[in-house]
C-alpha cells in the first residue's frame, strides 16, 4: 500500500488565509525534509501560484482531472523543493463538475504529503477536497462570523468520515476576539496553532515570496513552522537568539 498523507485545508468563510497557510506550511514541511506537494484545488478562483511566484504554467490540476495529463507532468518544482500542482489562472471549463471522488482517485497511488488548498464554502468543489483528504485543517479568523462557518465545516468534514480534524486560527491580534478555548469548544476540535496578524503579508503576496522565506524569524513564520512540526508529531525548537535575529532579519 502506498504511504501518503492528504491534508485538506478548508474554511467556511472565504479570505481567511487558506492559500497563505498552504504555501507557508508546505514550505515549512520541506524545510524539515519532507516530500510535500501543494495542490491548488480552488479551480475557479485559483491563486496558489501567485503566492509562490509561479505563473508560467499552461496546464494544471484541471487537466489532470479531465484525464488529459498525468500528475507527474502537472507538478512544478518551486526553487525550495516544494512541489506544486497549480491551477492555471484562466478558467478553462468553468461549468464542468467532477465526480466527488475524482481527486481521491488521483492521489490514492501517490506517495508523500499532499496539502490541498480548497475553495471556501461548503459546495461541490469542497466535496472534491474532503473526499480526497484523510486529515483536515479548518482555517478561521478569531471572529464570530468566521468561527460559525468553521463549525459547519468541521461538521461537514466529520460527516465525510474524517477523524483527524484541527483548527488553525489566523490573523490573531488579541483585540475583540474569541479565545482559543472558545473556538475549540464551539468547533469541538483542537486548535493546532494561532498565526498572528502580520502587516508584511500584503507585500509577500505582491512579490510571490511567502513570509517563511521573506521574514523567517517573524512571529507569523515561527507560528507556521510550529504548526508544520506539530503536523509531523514533533515539537518545534525555535532558533537561538530569536529576538535578536528578528530585529535584523
Ligand atoms: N496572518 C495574516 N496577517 C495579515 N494578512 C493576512 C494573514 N493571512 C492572510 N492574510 C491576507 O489575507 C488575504 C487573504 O488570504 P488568502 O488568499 O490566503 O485567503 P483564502 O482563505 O485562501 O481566500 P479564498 O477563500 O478567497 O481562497 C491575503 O491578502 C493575505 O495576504
Ligand atoms: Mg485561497
Amino acid at each position: 500500500m502506498v504511504k501518503n498523507r492528504v491534508i485538506g485545508v478548508v474554511s467556511g468563510k472565504g479570505g481567511v488565509g487558506k492559500t497563505t497557510f498552504v504555501a507557508n506550511v508546505g514550505l515549512s514541511l520541506v524545510e524539515i525534509n519532507n516530500d510535500v506537494t501543494v495542490i491548488d484545488a480552488d479551480i475557479s478562483t485559483s491563486n496558489l501560484g501567485m503566492h509562490l511566484n509561479l505563473y508560467q504554467f499552461p496546464l494544471g490540476l484541471q487537466n489532470v482531472l479531465d484525464g488529459d495529463l498525468d500528475i507527474f507532468n502537472a507538478t512544478y518544482m518551486h526553487p525550495t523543493g516544494l512541489k506544486v500542482i497549480p491551477t492555471p489562472l484562466y478558467i478553462q471549463n468553468p461549468r464542468k463538475s467532477y465526480s466527488p471522488n475524482a481527486l481521491k482517485n488521483l492521489l490514492e497511488n501517490e506517495a508523500g504529503i499532499f496539502i490541498i488548498d480548497s475553495p471556501p464554502g461548503l459546495n461541490r468543489n469542497v466535496d472534491l477536497v474532503l473526499k480526497a483528504s484523510n486529515e483536515v485543517i479548518v482555517i478561521t479568523t478569531p471572529d464570530i462570523a468566521s468561527v460559525t462557518d468553521a463549525m459547519k465545516t468541521v461538521k461537514l468534514a466529520r460527516d465525510n468520515g474524517i477523524k483527524n480534524i484541527n483548527i488553525a486560527v489566523n490573523r490573531v491580534s488579541g483585540k475583540y476576539e474569541l479565545t482559543r478555548e472558545e473556538i475549540e469548544s464551539a468547533c469541538d476540535a483542537e486548535v493546532i496553532g494561532e498565526i498572528p496578524e502580520d502587516k508584511a503579508m500584503k507585500a509577500c503576496l505582491m512579490y510571490g515570496t511567502p513570509i517563511v522565506l521573506a521574514k523567517p524569524y517573524s512571529k507569523s513564520s515561527i507560528a507556521f513552522r510550529t504548526i508544520a512540526a506539530k503536523i509531523m508529531g514533533k515539537e518545534y525548537q525555535p532558533p537561538r537568539f530569536l529576538f535578536i535575529k528578528r530585529l535584523f532579519g
